[in-house]
């Protein structure tokens, strides 16, 4: 059976030339990167230059890059290094569990939390940032993509407000990274999440950016690994994927792979807008990343949608994949005013760069059939 995969924001498939990069670091190459011999050296190496090559992405220096077991811990790392009781932190209603969750520890142990609302169009206004300032303000973390609707957030203006102020400034990056260019430099952050499995990498590794001089506290105590902000035997095997997935990333945003993926979404998008009727875009009218659409189909249970069509081939997602089955609808769409069942109607479709042409007419005829068939069985009143 034809199978096409339009969830790439849950993860990618890892490229072959990531994975030829880090085959011989799980045989030949398998020294403790913190031993001394020469086994230690080589792979001491190898997790360096991976170093250089994220912070080649994301313009930092190599130094500012702690790796981690994904976007999950440096999502972590980020909110518990720098937040205490009695402190401050602004974010957004529509974050990442792995900041959202973070968050409500945070306000159980006695911090208080602002969550920004989003407009229609998922978009956080940054004057809502500058108004929820205080003077314990300790952190502003607000993601840079959102993963549901791919929506991106001002965040360079929200890094000049936060420049203002001594609140650090976290973002979410992870599924902005390798999607779109960007540099830390110019949103002005502090720390920035990412994640390898986002971005045609391995699953299980990720990177926090810390600028020089932010004061974190590691979560996790050992070694002095990872100059003690992160301790435990580095996962080389993984670090040299990311470093390898991270120079892909470079070079497809070089040779204009984010304008193949936006003229196949569109065309996807525009597809299924004029071929099936009572349909919407969520996040229509904000800048969004290249990859992603999230589409309502009204009257449709979006789990019997997701289910027929992977029945049929098609693999796509009802957001994000840590809540698909939740009975619960998406907390990102309801925070931009969606009724739960226009929520629950919705499907995130996200392509990468396995995906052709081919693949958006297959899925396109498919999604046709399949929600008019739907709607037959199920008519709306
Ligand atoms: C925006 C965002 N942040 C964080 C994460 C968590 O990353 P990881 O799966 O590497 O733990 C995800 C994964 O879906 C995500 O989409």
């Amino acid at each position: 059976m034809r199978r096409v995969y339009f969830d790439n924001n849950a993860t990618t498939p890892v490229l072959p030339e990531v994975l030829e990069a880090m085959r011989p670091y799980f045989s030949e190459h398998f020294g403790n990167a913190s031993s001394v011999h020469h086994h230690g050296q080589e792979t001491r190496e190898a997790v360096e230059r991976a170093r250089e090559s994220v912070a080649a992405l994301i313009g930092c220096g190599a130094s500012e890059i702690v790796f981690t077991s994904g976007g999950t811990e440096a999502d972590n790392l980020a909110v518990f290094g720098v937040v205490r009781e009695g402190d401050h932190v602004i974010s957004s209603s529509i974050e990442h569990h792995a900041v959202l969750n973070s968050s409500k520890y945070l306000q159980s142990i006695g911090c208080e939390v602002t969550y920004l609302p989003v407009d229609g169009r998922g978009l956080i206004d940054p004057d809502e940032v500058r108004r929820a300032l205080r003077p314990n303000t300790k952190l502003i973390t607000i993601m840079t993509a959102n993963n549901e609707t791919g929506v991106l957030q001002p965040v360079e203006e929200i890094g000049k407000i936060a420049s203002e102020t001594d609140a650090y400034f976290h973002t979410d990056a992870v599924q902005a990274a390798g999607k779109v260019p960007f540099d830390v430099k110019c949103i002005g952050c502090d720390m920035l999440s990412l994640s390898g499995h986002k971005m045609h990498g391995p699953q299980g590794v990720g990177a926090l950016f810390v600028r020089k001089r932010t004061r974190l506290r590691p979560m996790l105590w050992g070694g002095s690994h990872e100059r003690s902000r992160r301790a435990g035997t580095e996962n080389v095997p993984g670090i040299v994927g990311l470093g390898r997935a991270a120079e892909m990333a470079k070079s497809a945003l070089r040779q204009d792979e984010p304008a193949r993926l936006n003229a196949m979404r569109d065309q996807l998008e525009q597809k299924i807008l004029t071929e099936v009727k009572d349909t919407r875009v969520n996040g229509q009218g904000a800048p969004r990343v290249p990859n992603t659409t999230n589409i309502c189909f009204k009257g449709i249970e979006g789990e019997a949608l997701l289910i027929a069509l992977d029945l049929k081939g098609l693999a796509v997602s009802m957001g994000a994949a840590c809540s698909s089955g939740a009975i619960e609808p998406s907390h990102v769409l309801t925070a931009m005013g969606l009724p739960p069942d226009h929520a629950r109607a919705s499907i995130r479709f996200s392509l990468g760069k396995q995906n052709t042409n081919e693949d958006v007419e297959f899925a396109v005829g498919l999604i046709a059939a399949t929600v008019a068939r739907l709607r037959e069985l199920s008519p709306s009143p």
